[in-house]
């Protein structure tokens, strides 16, 4: 039996040029589905790097640029892409930052540009696919949380407080939209190497501090995220709501 398929649906990945967002778009595309890759204007090159891969895989796709932290883009863009296809099945709200600040050294930038990235940007992208979904009475939303939303990481307050907040904010419109068939959760993934953790985790140190705080003694990999994205989006998932799907080896069991 084949489960997990995701024939027919559109799926739209937001902070699809690189990493976690790559490895997301491309697993979307062979489970079946059709692609919007999204990420900031200036990452186009990254973008058309993901299509080739899901070319080579069989899939099809078309790049959409939209900076999550611009309301007007998020505004223009869906509703740009609803009028042209009508519809979208899936959202991946994936796109995020992390640069990590002491909170004695927090300024109101390094604030808001987290909060605006990782919490406001995912919320109206949700916001402006919901009515599509609502009218066509099925919908995923999918957010890329964090283990960090569920415990605290020294030195990172304003990010894990954002994917706190996402956590939080997949409970709430997944009570709200169930209702229309649509529902809403996360998955939380332990630490994996992307340019976003690259740069600490070649630091022996804190290497040392992270495979130590995971059960399994091992980052996680891309595709293990991807995977758990895929479940969440198929039909199989239906009863799946409101949920925040670790995938962190154990780190947040103990
Ligand atoms: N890598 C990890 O260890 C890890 C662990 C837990 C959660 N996450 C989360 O996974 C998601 C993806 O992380 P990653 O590791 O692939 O990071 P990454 O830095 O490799 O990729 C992030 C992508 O998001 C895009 N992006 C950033 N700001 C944007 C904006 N304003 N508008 C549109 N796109 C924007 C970037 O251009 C980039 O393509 C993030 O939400 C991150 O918080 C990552």
């Amino acid at each position: 039996m084949s489960i997990f398929q995701l024939n027919d649906k559109l799926a739209l990945v937001t902070g699809a040029a690189t990493g976690l967002g790559q490895a997301i778009a491309l697993t979307l595309a062979r489970q079946g589905a059709t692609l919007v890759l999204t990420d900031k204007p200036d990452a186009s090159s990254g973008l058309a790097e993901t299509a080739e891969l899901i070319r080579r895989a069989g899939g099809t796709s078309t790049s959409v640029p939209i900076d999550v932290r611009d309301l007007k883009q998020i505004e223009n863009a869906t509703g740009e892409l609803l009028n042209r296809v009508g519809r979208v099945d899936i959202l991946v709200n994936n796109a995020g930052i992390n640069r990590p600040k002491a909170a004695l050294e927090v300024d109101v930038e390094n604030w808001d540009d987290h909060y605006h990235t990782n919490v406001r940007g995912g919320f109206f992208m949700a916001q402006k696919v919901a009515p599509a979904m609502i009218s066509a009475g099925h919908g995923r939303i999918i957010f890329i949380s964090s283990q960090s939303g569920l415990i605290g990481i020294p030195g990172q307050p304003v990010y894990c407080s954002t994917k706190g907040a996402v956590i939080q904010l997949v409970r709430t419109l997944g009570v709200e939209w169930a209702k229309f068939g649509i529902t809403v959760n996360s998955v939380a993934p332990t630490f994996v190497e992307t340019n976003l953790t690259r740069q600490r985790l070649k630091n022996p140190e804190f290497l040392k501090f992270v495979l130590g705080k995971i059960p399994a003694g091992k980052l996680a990999t891309p595709e293990q995220v991807a995977s758990a994205v895929a479940f969440l989006a198929s039909d199989e998932a239906a009863m799946v709501n409101c949920h925040t799907l670790c995938v962190d080896g154990g780190w947040t069991a103990w």
